[in-house]
């Protein structure tokens, strides 16, 4: 049920502290699992009198650190040591979709910064085939929403192309870059979609991250 899967996600998150050495600075990525983790690993700084300082991927998370009365600092300021993140999707070959919390850039961005990737998630997570379950995000420039589209009309595998709604507001969701993002419904996704999308102008980034190299921790 759901309150065992959150005892196994602590679980996890437990583990992942004791990673932590006095002085580290650690990405934090954003999704409940990385929150369950970042309060673990504040926990254990305050009770083992250890010092670090978190690198937020989303104003979310910015906000969880400064409620912890946690040391921040940008990509621009600092480098990680180390991070950690959660996952939509995990399939065999450690493809994983992300962006759910419409995080997945500046996510992607500590992902390409940090020298050791750890992705917490539960079981729920591990697919057969990716996209089965979730859509794959694309982070796009609104001037370029149009163009995109056209430019879509004949990509492989692709079924079904959504602009993201916002909760709480009319219209689209307004990432925090000022962009918009799309949902992209594939019947396969093949390795070189990230690379398709990427090389299309006005794509900013997208959810598909392929050829990371991260260390699986496993909820339960
Ligand atoms: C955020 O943009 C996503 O990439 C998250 O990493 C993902 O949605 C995981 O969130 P949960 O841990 O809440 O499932």
């Amino acid at each position: 049920g759901v309150i065992k899967n959150e005892e196994a996600k602590r679980a996890a998150a437990a583990r992942l502290a004791a990673e932590l050495q006095d002085g580290q600075t650690v990405g934090i990525g954003s999704g409940s699992t990385s929150f369950l983790t970042l309060q673990a690993l504040a926990a254990r700084a305050e009770k083992e009198n250890l010092s670090f300082t978190a690198i937020p991927t989303s104003i979310e998370v910015a906000n969880a650190c400064a409620s912890l009365g946690l040391r921040t600092a940008t990509l621009n300021e600092a480098r990680p040591d180390w991070c950690f993140d959660g996952a939509d999707e995990v399939d065999d070959r450690k493809r994983l979709i992300k962006g759910r919390g419409g995080a997945l850039y500046q996510e992607k961005l500590m992902m390409a910064a940090a020298p050791k990737v750890f992705i917490v998630v539960d079981q729920s997570k591990i697919v057969e085939r990716l996209g089965m379950n979730f859509a794959a995000p694309v982070e796009i420039d609104p001037a370029a929403l149009s163009l995109i589209y056209e430019k879509l009309e004949d990509f492989p595998g692709l079924q079904e192309v959504t602009l993201r709604a916002a909760g709480g507001k009319d219209g689209p969701v307004i990432t925090e870059r000022g962009n918009l993002i799309i949902d992209l419904r594939f019947s396969e996704i093949a390795d070189d979609a990230h690379a398709r999308l990427k090389q299309m102008s006005g794509v900013v980034e997208t959810g598909l991250f392929f050829g990371y190299d991260f260390e699986l921790v496993l909820a339960g």
